[in-house]
């Protein structure tokens, strides 16, 4: 055990647990993970990683003597006090989190004194104040109750845990909230009793339990309005023959406005965003208050994933019959997630319309494929579009940026190509031969022949 970090209990072993574990190892702690899944808990024993998540085998590799992997929620109790909870909060039908894995938590918990549940797991704002009363219901008053929301990102949830923007910790200003910060203090700037220099450590924000709840729905809603936003003056640039990628640079340079998540694409997806937006919604509903904003955000999205049916069939007329083949699965790159992607909601209605779906994912498609019935894969992105009328560039891995555009359009039998992520060079495809369509912007001209006048 390490001398002077803290050991803790993780609460689920999926992206946001198992960063979260092998994150705090890494800076020191004796981290015990549990999970009801025992085939799960004997993958990690056995050295293997069930998500994909780049840098996350080498950390827990590096970190395996602090890392103990068990279905045995007591062995936590007994070795720690702090009890981070990263299970899942799935939406349910009405659009509400699901928290019955969550309770099935708070209810394992025994009366003490001397533990606490440190809440990972995105949860509606006001689930702290319930969980609270639980415990005190069941006689266990004595147990803690902290929020500290997660905010990584998959691809790069590593470097986010080692390398947050800030840390937000709501609690009731008692000895867990300050262990917490204490977990926290080496990824901290000095600015906010942290260990390292002023910047670029994360700043720590510390609030009560309904704020900190709120921060982590507000900030997701934030995002996803700032994409439904961009992918809106997308649209209306493909009207109106502006460039949506100059647009969004000149508004970038705008400190207030920002560079960031103004990349007009075809639709955010993912286990947070969908989620937490219709969540917030949702919970505002509840209320009796109607949060408009959020409707239009979902609904922007939900239209722009079906904007590349009517770019193909601008080009190709009917679908029927035609073979369309998509690059990339997951619903971004660097993850195998396939949660929410904008690729099922699109091969499902290329294959309605009646057209053949070919696709290639580097990472995703064994997770892609039962969700992707009727769906052709192809092991390289060459072999997908061999024979193809259109190809779509559905998520931008840098192998499909780095593809050869002659080549493609030699493999094809058509010469439409869609570029859904405004990834690849137009005017490099259009040299090439294929007729490119990006997303808010205006097709690309052939390079004007060399003039040696
Ligand atoms: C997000 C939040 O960023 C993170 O803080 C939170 O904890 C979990 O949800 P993640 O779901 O991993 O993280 O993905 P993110 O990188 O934020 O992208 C979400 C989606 O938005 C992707 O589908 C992506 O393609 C899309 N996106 C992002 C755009 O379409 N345009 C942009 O400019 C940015």
């Amino acid at each position: 055990m390490s001398a002077e970090r803290e050991p803790i209990g993780v609460i689920g072993t999926g992206y946001v647990g198992l960063v979260t574990a092998a994150g705090f190892a890494e800076l020191g702690s004796d981290v015990v993970c549990v999970d009801i899944d025992a085939e799960k808990i004997a993958r990690l024993e056995r050295g293997e990683i069930p998500i994909y998540e780049p840098g996350l085998k080498e950390l827990v590799e590096k970190n395996r003597s602090r890392l103990t992997f068990t279905t045995d929620i007591s062995v936590a109790l007994e070795r720690a006090r702090l009890l981070f909870v990263a299970v899942g909060t799935p939406p349910t039908y009405s659009g509400d989190a699901d928290l019955s894995a969550v309770h099935a938590v708070v209810g394992a918990m025994p009366a003490s004194d001397s533990h606490a549940l440190i809440m990972k797991s995105t949860v509606p704002v006001g689930t702290g104040k319930v969980i609270k009363r639980v415990f005190e219901e069941q006689g266990k008053g004595g147990f803690r109750y902290v929020s500290c929301p997660e905010f990584l990102k998959e691809g790069t949830a590593v470097a986010d845990f080692l390398r947050p923007d800030r840390v937000v910790v709501g609690d009731d200003g008692d000895w867990a909230g300050d262990a917490v910060v204490d977990l926290y203090r080496p990824l901290l700037n000095s600015e906010h009793g942290g260990q390292g220099p002023a910047a670029p450590l994360g700043a720590l924000v510390r609030t009560d339990i309904a704020s900190a709840e709120m921060v982590k729905l507000a900030s997701n809603a934030f995002l996803a309005t700032k994409i439904s936003f961009i992918n809106e003056i997308a649209n209306v640039c493909e009207e109106t023959g502006a460039d949506v990628l100059e647009v969004a640079k000149g508004m970038g340079l705008d400190e207030r406005i920002g560079p960031k998540f103004l990349k007009a694409g075809i639709g955010f997806g993912g286990s947070c965003f969908p989620k937490d937006v219709t969540a917030l919604k949702q919970l505002a509903g509840n209320t009796g208050y109607h949060f408009q904003l959020l409707n239009a955000v979902v609904e922007v999205n939900e239209l722009q994933k079906r904007r590349v049916i009517g770019k193909l069939e601008k080009h190709l007329g009917t679908l029927v019959g035609k073979r369309i083949a998509l690059l990339g699965l997951a619903f971004k790159p660097n993850t195998d997630d396939m949660r929410e992607a904008s690729s099922l909601v699109l091969a499902a209605r290329l294959q309605a319309a009646g057209a053949t779906v070919v696709a290639h994912d580097p990472i995703s498609a064994d997770v892609a494929r039962p969700m992707l019935r009727g769906v052709d894969f192809a092991d390289d992105p060459i072999s997908a579009v061999r024979g193809a009328d259109a190809v779509v560039l559905v998520t931008e891995w840098q192998e499909f940026r780095d593809l050869d555009l002659v080549q493609v359009r030699e493999a094809m039998a058509g010469d439409v190509l869609v570029d859904g992520r405004n990834a690849l060079d137009g005017e490099a495809a259009v040299a090439a031969g294929l007729r490119y369509e990006g997303m808010g912007r205006p097709a690309p001209q052939p390079a004007p022949a060399k003039s040696h006048a």
